[in-house]
Protein backbone atom coordinates (compact mmCIF):
# COMPACT_ATOMS: atom_id res chain seq x y z
CA UNK A 1 0.00 0.00 0.00
CA UNK A 2 2.77 2.18 0.88
CA UNK A 3 3.54 2.56 -3.18
CA UNK A 4 0.22 4.29 -3.85
CA UNK A 5 0.85 7.70 -3.23
CA UNK A 6 4.19 7.56 -5.81
CA UNK A 7 2.64 5.61 -8.16
CA UNK A 8 -0.23 8.16 -8.14
CA UNK A 9 1.93 10.91 -8.94
CA UNK A 10 3.98 8.70 -11.39
CA UNK A 11 1.24 8.09 -13.46
CA UNK A 12 0.24 12.35 -13.56
CA UNK A 13 4.58 12.62 -15.12
CA UNK A 14 5.43 13.76 -11.60
CA UNK A 15 9.29 12.53 -11.89
CA UNK A 16 10.41 14.46 -8.97
CA UNK A 17 9.04 13.73 -5.76
CA UNK A 18 9.74 14.99 -2.10
CA UNK A 19 8.63 12.30 0.66
CA UNK A 20 7.40 14.18 3.45
CA UNK A 21 7.76 11.76 7.00
CA UNK A 22 7.16 12.06 10.83
CA UNK A 23 11.12 12.22 12.14
CA UNK A 24 10.60 8.09 13.29
CA UNK A 25 9.52 7.12 9.99
CA UNK A 26 11.93 8.39 7.65
CA UNK A 27 14.40 5.71 7.24
CA UNK A 28 12.16 3.13 7.16
CA UNK A 29 10.70 5.08 3.63
CA UNK A 30 14.54 5.79 2.66
CA UNK A 31 15.02 2.17 3.16
CA UNK A 32 12.57 1.08 0.77
CA UNK A 33 12.28 3.54 -1.94
CA UNK A 34 15.81 4.59 -2.02
CA UNK A 35 16.47 7.96 -4.33
CA UNK A 36 14.21 6.87 -7.08
CA UNK A 37 16.65 6.21 -9.65
CA UNK A 38 15.39 2.45 -9.88
CA UNK A 39 11.94 3.63 -11.07
CA UNK A 40 13.70 6.48 -13.44
CA UNK A 41 12.39 9.17 -10.81
CA UNK A 42 14.20 11.60 -7.92
CA UNK A 43 13.30 11.39 -4.77
CA UNK A 44 14.37 13.55 -1.91
CA UNK A 45 12.86 13.34 1.89
CA UNK A 46 11.74 15.99 4.36
CA UNK A 47 10.66 15.60 7.52
CA UNK A 48 7.44 17.18 9.57
CA UNK A 49 8.49 17.31 12.94
CA UNK A 50 5.02 17.98 14.19
CA UNK A 51 1.69 16.78 12.11
CA UNK A 52 0.03 20.33 11.98
CA UNK A 53 -1.43 20.08 8.91
CA UNK A 54 -0.93 19.14 5.31
CA UNK A 55 -0.49 22.48 3.68
CA UNK A 56 2.58 22.68 5.34
CA UNK A 57 3.85 20.36 2.81
CA UNK A 58 4.46 23.56 1.06
CA UNK A 59 6.14 25.05 3.91
CA UNK A 60 8.61 22.04 3.93
CA UNK A 61 8.93 21.74 0.34
CA UNK A 62 9.03 25.55 -0.94
CA UNK A 63 12.88 25.20 -1.86
CA UNK A 64 11.84 21.88 -3.17
CA UNK A 65 9.55 23.17 -5.47
CA UNK A 66 11.42 26.33 -6.60
CA UNK A 67 8.69 28.53 -8.32
CA UNK A 68 7.83 25.26 -10.33
CA UNK A 69 3.55 23.74 -10.22
CA UNK A 70 3.43 20.94 -7.99
CA UNK A 71 0.92 17.81 -6.61
CA UNK A 72 0.72 16.73 -2.89
CA UNK A 73 -1.00 12.92 -2.71
CA UNK A 74 -1.83 11.80 0.95
CA UNK A 75 -0.17 8.75 2.01
CA UNK A 76 -2.91 6.89 2.97
CA UNK A 77 -4.99 7.73 -0.26
CA UNK A 78 -5.61 5.16 -3.10
CA UNK A 79 -7.31 5.78 -6.54
CA UNK A 80 -8.07 3.29 -8.92
CA UNK A 81 -9.90 3.96 -12.20
CA UNK A 82 -9.95 3.03 -15.77
CA UNK A 83 -9.68 7.40 -16.83
CA UNK A 84 -7.53 8.07 -14.18
CA UNK A 85 -4.46 8.62 -15.85
CA UNK A 86 -6.47 11.25 -18.53
CA UNK A 87 -7.78 13.23 -15.47
CA UNK A 88 -4.49 13.80 -13.25
CA UNK A 89 -2.28 14.59 -16.57
CA UNK A 90 -5.02 17.12 -17.60
CA UNK A 91 -4.67 18.42 -14.14
CA UNK A 92 -0.94 18.44 -14.22
CA UNK A 93 -1.08 20.72 -17.23
CA UNK A 94 -3.80 22.42 -16.00
CA UNK A 95 -0.95 23.34 -13.48
CA UNK A 96 1.73 24.04 -15.58
CA UNK A 97 -0.74 26.44 -18.09
CA UNK A 98 -0.72 29.99 -18.31
CA UNK A 99 -4.05 30.29 -16.31
CA UNK A 100 -2.90 27.74 -14.05
CA UNK A 101 -4.98 27.57 -11.14
CA UNK A 102 -5.23 24.63 -8.10
CA UNK A 103 -7.67 21.01 -9.55
CA UNK A 104 -9.07 18.93 -6.78
CA UNK A 105 -11.13 15.59 -7.18
CA UNK A 106 -14.17 14.89 -6.13
CA UNK A 107 -15.73 11.64 -4.91
CA UNK A 108 -19.32 10.59 -3.77
CA UNK A 109 -18.95 8.87 -0.11
CA UNK A 110 -21.77 8.02 2.48
CA UNK A 111 -19.89 9.70 4.91
CA UNK A 112 -18.95 13.07 3.73
CA UNK A 113 -18.33 14.64 6.84
CA UNK A 114 -15.08 13.16 7.75
CA UNK A 115 -13.69 14.77 5.03
CA UNK A 116 -13.59 18.15 2.68
CA UNK A 117 -16.52 19.00 0.99
CA UNK A 118 -17.25 20.75 -1.92
CA UNK A 119 -20.08 21.85 -3.05
CA UNK A 120 -20.72 21.78 -7.32
CA UNK A 121 -23.20 22.99 -9.47
CA UNK A 122 -24.73 21.71 -12.30
CA UNK A 123 -22.03 22.63 -14.26
CA UNK A 124 -19.27 20.94 -12.31
CA UNK A 125 -18.05 24.60 -10.85
CA UNK A 126 -17.13 24.68 -7.40
CA UNK A 127 -19.49 27.21 -5.10
CA UNK A 128 -17.73 26.00 -1.74
CA UNK A 129 -15.42 24.10 0.22
CA UNK A 130 -15.40 23.35 3.53
CA UNK A 131 -13.26 21.02 6.21
CA UNK A 132 -15.26 17.89 8.15
CA UNK A 133 -18.27 19.97 7.91
CA UNK A 134 -21.30 19.23 10.42
CA UNK A 135 -23.53 19.53 7.79
CA UNK A 136 -22.19 19.05 4.54
CA UNK A 137 -23.42 21.02 1.92
CA UNK A 138 -23.04 17.73 -0.04
CA UNK A 139 -21.94 14.58 -0.69
CA UNK A 140 -19.04 15.11 -2.83
CA UNK A 141 -15.64 14.53 -0.21
CA UNK A 142 -12.67 16.19 -1.65
CA UNK A 143 -9.95 13.37 -1.54
CA UNK A 144 -6.42 13.84 -0.59
CA UNK A 145 -4.37 14.79 -4.16
CA UNK A 146 -4.29 18.28 -5.32
CA UNK A 147 -2.08 20.02 -8.10
CA UNK A 148 -1.16 23.43 -8.13
CA UNK A 149 0.54 26.38 -10.11
CA UNK A 150 3.12 28.33 -8.83
CA UNK A 151 0.61 30.56 -6.06
CA UNK A 152 0.69 27.60 -3.67
CA UNK A 153 3.85 27.93 -1.57
CA UNK A 154 2.83 31.80 -0.75
CA UNK A 155 -0.83 30.86 -0.08
CA UNK A 156 0.06 27.86 2.33
CA UNK A 157 2.71 30.41 4.08
CA UNK A 158 0.04 33.18 4.79
CA UNK A 159 -2.57 30.73 6.56
CA UNK A 160 -3.33 30.65 10.26
CA UNK A 161 -4.07 27.64 11.86
CA UNK A 162 -7.77 25.95 11.82
CA UNK A 163 -9.92 25.86 15.00
CA UNK A 164 -8.19 22.27 15.21
CA UNK A 165 -5.29 23.89 15.23
CA UNK A 166 -3.98 22.68 11.56
CA UNK A 167 -2.58 24.18 8.52
CA UNK A 168 -5.57 22.86 6.52
CA UNK A 169 -5.32 21.96 2.69
CA UNK A 170 -8.86 23.08 2.64
CA UNK A 171 -7.97 26.82 3.61
CA UNK A 172 -5.27 26.28 0.69
CA UNK A 173 -8.43 25.40 -2.16
CA UNK A 174 -10.68 27.94 -0.51
CA UNK A 175 -8.13 30.65 -1.44
CA UNK A 176 -7.60 29.56 -4.86
CA UNK A 177 -11.67 29.41 -4.94
CA UNK A 178 -11.81 33.07 -3.63
CA UNK A 179 -9.69 33.37 -6.47
CA UNK A 180 -11.51 31.98 -9.46
CA UNK A 181 -8.81 29.32 -9.90
CA UNK A 182 -10.21 26.56 -8.24
CA UNK A 183 -11.28 23.35 -10.59
CA UNK A 184 -12.57 20.15 -9.44
CA UNK A 185 -12.45 16.64 -11.50
CA UNK A 186 -14.88 14.35 -10.40
CA UNK A 187 -13.83 10.54 -10.16
CA UNK A 188 -17.57 9.13 -10.74
CA UNK A 189 -19.11 5.79 -10.11
CA UNK A 190 -16.31 3.56 -11.81
CA UNK A 191 -13.79 4.71 -9.68
CA UNK A 192 -12.37 3.35 -6.22
CA UNK A 193 -11.35 6.32 -3.82
CA UNK A 194 -9.90 4.71 -0.86
CA UNK A 195 -8.15 5.22 2.00
CA UNK A 196 -5.99 3.13 4.58
CA UNK A 197 -6.08 5.20 7.41
CA UNK A 198 -7.78 2.84 10.05
CA UNK A 199 -7.37 -0.70 10.37
CA UNK A 200 -10.69 -1.46 9.03
CA UNK A 201 -9.91 0.75 5.85
CA UNK A 202 -6.63 -0.37 5.23
CA UNK A 203 -8.11 -4.21 5.55
CA UNK A 204 -10.76 -3.48 3.16
CA UNK A 205 -8.32 -1.56 0.42
CA UNK A 206 -5.89 -4.85 0.69
CA UNK A 207 -9.29 -7.02 -0.42
CA UNK A 208 -10.18 -4.73 -3.51
CA UNK A 209 -6.70 -4.72 -4.73
CA UNK A 210 -6.11 -8.71 -4.05
CA UNK A 211 -9.17 -9.54 -5.74
CA UNK A 212 -8.44 -6.96 -9.12
CA UNK A 213 -5.04 -8.82 -9.28
CA UNK A 214 -6.11 -12.28 -8.73
CA UNK A 215 -8.72 -11.94 -11.70
CA UNK A 216 -7.09 -9.97 -13.92
CA UNK A 217 -3.12 -11.37 -13.34
CA UNK A 218 -2.22 -7.82 -13.15
CA UNK A 219 -0.53 -5.89 -10.66
CA UNK A 220 -1.93 -2.57 -9.39
CA UNK A 221 -0.14 0.56 -8.48
CA UNK A 222 3.67 -1.24 -9.26
CA UNK A 223 6.24 1.68 -9.72
CA UNK A 224 8.52 -0.85 -11.74
CA UNK A 225 5.87 -1.32 -14.07
CA UNK A 226 4.86 2.05 -14.32
CA UNK A 227 8.12 3.13 -15.00
CA UNK A 228 8.71 0.42 -17.49
CA UNK A 229 5.67 1.34 -19.15
CA UNK A 230 6.10 4.87 -19.40
CA UNK A 231 9.96 4.17 -20.92
CA UNK A 232 11.30 5.63 -17.71
CA UNK A 233 13.84 2.68 -17.39
CA UNK A 234 14.94 -0.01 -19.91
CA UNK A 235 14.15 -3.65 -19.36
CA UNK A 236 17.78 -4.25 -18.23
CA UNK A 237 16.63 -2.18 -15.36
CA UNK A 238 13.56 -3.89 -15.07
CA UNK A 239 15.22 -7.43 -14.89
CA UNK A 240 17.90 -5.98 -12.08
CA UNK A 241 14.83 -4.59 -9.96
CA UNK A 242 13.28 -7.65 -9.88
CA UNK A 243 16.38 -9.79 -9.41
CA UNK A 244 16.44 -9.72 -5.43
CA UNK A 245 12.93 -10.45 -5.44
CA UNK A 246 12.87 -13.75 -8.39
CA UNK A 247 11.32 -16.08 -5.57
CA UNK A 248 8.60 -14.49 -4.94
CA UNK A 249 5.71 -13.64 -7.32
CA UNK A 250 6.35 -9.99 -7.68
CA UNK A 251 9.69 -10.17 -8.80
CA UNK A 252 8.29 -13.49 -11.82
CA UNK A 253 5.55 -10.76 -12.66
CA UNK A 254 8.46 -8.29 -13.22
CA UNK A 255 10.44 -10.86 -15.00
CA UNK A 256 7.44 -11.55 -17.18
CA UNK A 257 7.03 -8.05 -17.84
CA UNK A 258 10.84 -7.43 -18.92
CA UNK A 259 10.60 -10.32 -21.23
CA UNK A 260 7.79 -9.33 -23.14
CA UNK A 261 8.74 -5.50 -23.34
CA UNK A 262 6.60 -2.45 -22.88
CA UNK A 263 3.91 -2.84 -25.12
CA UNK A 264 2.89 -6.29 -23.65
C1 LIG B 1 -7.43 15.37 4.97
C2 LIG B 1 -7.98 16.69 4.45
C3 LIG B 1 -9.41 16.49 3.96
C4 LIG B 1 -9.46 15.40 2.90
C5 LIG B 1 -8.83 14.11 3.47
C6 LIG B 1 -8.70 13.07 2.36
O1 LIG B 1 -8.14 15.00 6.11
O2 LIG B 1 -7.91 17.64 5.49
O3 LIG B 1 -9.90 17.70 3.40
O4 LIG B 1 -10.79 15.16 2.52
O5 LIG B 1 -7.53 14.35 3.98
O6 LIG B 1 -8.16 11.87 2.85
P1 LIG B 1 -7.36 14.30 7.36
O7 LIG B 1 -6.82 13.02 6.82
O8 LIG B 1 -6.30 15.24 7.76
O9 LIG B 1 -8.41 14.11 8.40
Amino acid sequence: MIYYPLTTLMLAGVREVLVITTPHEQAGFQALLGDGSQWGVELQYAVQHVPNGLAQAFVIGADFVAGQPSALVLGDNIFFGHGLVDQLQRAAARASSESGGATVFGYRVSDPERYGVAEVDAAGKVLSIEEKPARPRSNYAVTGLYFYDTQVVDIAANLAPSARGEYEITDVNAEYLRRGQLHMELLGRGYAWLDTGTYDSLLEAGSFVHTLQKRQGLQVASPDEIAFRAGWITAQQLAANAEPMAKNPYGQYLQRLAAEGPAG
